[in-house]
């Protein structure tokens, strides 16, 4: 299992802040594609991913939606049909479907809390998890060894937050994926294939 954080200071925090015009919706676009690189395949679909979104934007910060979509079963009993056209719909219903109070699983393997990122990653960190942060100033990620079950944290296009970085760096290891800045989505696709590439070697 390889889990991602992707965190957004202006993704929004309900469900009616997000409108048809997706990128004036908080950049909730970014988050979406993030989604898709996470789970999407061609013709298939990742069982092995966990995707935590971070959202700290308008006006209920922050909102921790974990998905680990089932894949298993019946449509509409046990797993949701995702299709890519169909994400924003879900992460839309989530918001709505938040709880106060509690962690609340609006569909088969989508849960919804109120929990910021710091406590996100610091609850991976008592796991003791291997925890690495994407930041093109890291060291090469060919050149590191990744652990077991690795975390890959991630920003939005603001980046990651200052303040909780400089707390990060104790936790975590930097790395990046070259010298160009990528969008989020294209980071988990070449962290998603790298991560491939070496379980394939049985390196993983
Ligand atoms: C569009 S970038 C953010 C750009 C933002 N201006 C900044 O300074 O961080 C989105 C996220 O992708 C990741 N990322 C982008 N390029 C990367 C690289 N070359 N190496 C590692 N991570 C990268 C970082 O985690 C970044 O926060």
């Amino acid at each position: 299992m390889r889990e991602f954080i992707y965190y957004s200071r202006t993704a929004p925090t309900s469900g009616n802040y997000i409108s048809d015009d997706l990128m004036r919706s908080g950049r909730i676009d970014i988050a979406i594609h993030t989604v898709i690189a996470s789970f999407f395949l061609s013709h298939n679909f990742r069982n092995d991913v966990k995707l935590h979104l971070c959202f700290a934007g308008p006006p209920d910060p922050p909102k921790h939606l974990e998905l680990m979509p089932n894949t298993e079963g019946t449509t509409g009993v046990d797993k949701i049909y995702l299709s890519k056209k169909d994400v924003g719909w879900v992460l839309k219903k989530l918001l709505y479907k938040y709880r106060k109070g509690v962690k609340h699983e609006a569909f088969p393997g989508y849960w919804i809390e109120k929990k910021g990122f710091l406590e996100i990653v610091k609850e991976l960190d008592k796991e003791g998890r291997n925890l690495y942060i994407l930041d093109e100033k890291g060291k090469d990620i060919r050149k590191v060894k990744i652990g077991k079950n690795p975390v890959f944290i991630l920003g939005d296009h603001l980046g990651l937050p200052t303040k909780e970085l400089k707390r990060l760096k104790g936790m975590c290891t930097p790395v990046s994926i070259g010298k160009k800045t990528y969008f989020a989505s294209q980071t988990v696709a070449i962290v998603n294939n790298e991560v491939d590439r070496r379980e394939d070697a049985g390196e993983l």
